[in-house]
């Protein structure tokens, strides 16, 4: 399968943040263009590197709704939370063994990052920009 998402096409305009979201998309993309290869090991690969990687990008995104005092706070962290949470349950998965999940995390990860950088991150980048941040 091709790439799934082209980073280019997602940049908000706040470096650190742009190049982090290269990252969590680099993972999709990879999990989609191995699609169909033997390579039973991939699907752990990518949650724990999601597991430590969305660690970073959200307390770096975090803390700068701390520091500029963004105002709609609650929505943001929750969809954090929404999806480290799911990073765990497709773990979880993995280790009780069986079902193939790699069409499922594609999917999820799909969704979840086209929405959330397209439209929660993009508002906090507009923000941010506006405070001088870029
Ligand atoms: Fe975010
Ligand atoms: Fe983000």
């Amino acid at each position: 399968m091709d790439d799934v998402i082209d980073p280019k096409k997602f940049k908000l305009g706040v470096l650190i943040v742009d190049e982090e979201h290269k990252v969590l998309i680099d993972y999709l993309n990879r999990l989609s263009r191995m699609w169909g290869e033997v390579y039973p090991d991939l699907e752990r690969e990518v949650i724990l590197g999601l597991m430590y990687y969305v660690k970073v990008h959200f307390t770096v995104e975090e803390e700068f709704i701390k520091i500029y005092k963004y105002p709609h706070t609650e929505d943001h962290l929750k969809s954090h939370r929404d999806f480290a949470e799911k990073i765990q349950s497709f773990k979880k998965d993995l280790e009780s063994g069986g079902r193939d999940i790699r069409g499922a995390i594609i999917d999820y990860l799909k969704d979840w990052l086209v929405d959330h950088i397209s439209g929660t991150d993009r508002d906090l980048c507009k923000y941010l920009n506006s405070k001088g941040v870029h």
